[in-house]
């Protein structure tokens, strides 16, 4: 069997409105999905044993046992196709940083279920991915899926969204991770018991999102866990206030961060953003990305 390599991107939130907490610990949400051209690659083989490897971008702090969430992925795929070996070596190498919001970890989970499916020639579809993909975390159906899409329920519930346009953005590193129960559990604290109401779906940012106009996007850009992220990293304050005053067009903190967006008018201005930034020493590194681009997909080890 040829190796097989996925290559999948992280995501942005360009809504995160998050509902009260349920029973059952997760909190429904209404969030807007953004997938952008940071990307990981997950190569899988065939081994007697499985196994975990990761190189790259905050390689020797990601786990690499039984409980790393590729390895989990591995493992769930082959129980869904009753497939008694399910020993496989998973190589992922990491651009994505992790705890960052960026959705890191579940991008290598939809990888891994992707490239398991074509090394074992298991057949399932998209939706039966998607299926498996949900039970293994809120964000991992997305990363298969990509584009600009509305998430509901825990996020695991897609739409495709109607955009128009492709987005420039600087993303800002923070040094260090937050971890996302802890961000729920902030967002939590801070209501203080107030009720919650239902989260419901931005017409503003529907509406510039189909007109593909960067600046009215970046205006309806909102994050219900920003004022937890920021309370838990008060140092993000001074990032978010740095990307503004330097002319981004909106300026957010990504899903639970603590890594911070900023959209940009264009490439240029993209540019002139990153060098700002990167300036004003408020992050530990910037890259600049473009969105939308697709989930994750096969890159070689195609057969023939
Ligand atoms: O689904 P996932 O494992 O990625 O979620 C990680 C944690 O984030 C959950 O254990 C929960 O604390 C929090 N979460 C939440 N509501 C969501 C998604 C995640 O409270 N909709």
């Amino acid at each position: 069997m040829t190796p097989v390599t996925v290559r999948v991107p992280a995501k942005v939130n360009l809504q995160l409105s998050v509902g009260p907490r349920r029973d059952d610990g997760y909190h429904d949400l209404m969030t807007v999905f953004h997938s952008v051209s940071l990307f990981d690659e997950v190569t899988v083989r065939p081994a007697d044993r499985a196994s975990v490897r990761v190189t790259g971008q905050d390689a020797s702090q990601v786990p690499t046992g039984r409980t790393n969430l590729a390895a989990r992925a591995a493992r769930a795929l082959a129980a869904a196709v009753k497939r008694r070996q399910s020993g496989v070596q998973i190589e992922i190498r990491k651009r994505i940083p992790i705890a960052a919001g960026l959705a890191g970890g579940s991008a290598d989970a939809a990888a891994t279920l992707v490239a398991c499916n074509e090394l074992w020639q298991a057949g399932l579809t998209q939706a039966e991915l998607s299926e498996i993909a949900a039970g293994l975390g809120s964000d991992v159906p997305f990363a298969l899926l990509g584009g600009t899409a509305i998430g509901q329920g825990r996020g695991e519930r897609l739409t495709a969204a109607l955009a128009a346009g492709t987005y420039h953005w600087v993303l800002a590193f923070a040094t260090g991770g937050l971890s996302t129960p802890d961000v729920y559990a902030a967002c939590d604290r801070l209501r203080d018991a107030a009720p919650v109401a239902p989260p419901e779906l931005s017409t503003g940012l529907m509406a510039a999102l189909r007109s593909g106009d960067p600046a009215a996007v970046g205006l309806q850009l909102s994050n219900d866990l920003q004022p937890a992220a920021v309370s838990l990293r008060p140092d993000l304050r001074r990032a978010l206030a740095a990307g503004e005053e330097s002319g981004a067009l909106g300026a957010i903190v990504s899903g639970s961060g603590p890594t911070c967006a900023f959209l940009a008018a264009d490439a240029r201005q993209a540019g002139e953003l990153a060098v700002a930034l990167t300036g004003a020493g408020v992050c530990r590194g910037v890259v600049r990305v473009q969105g939308p681009v697709p989930g994750a997909a096969v890159v070689a080890g195609e057969p023939g």
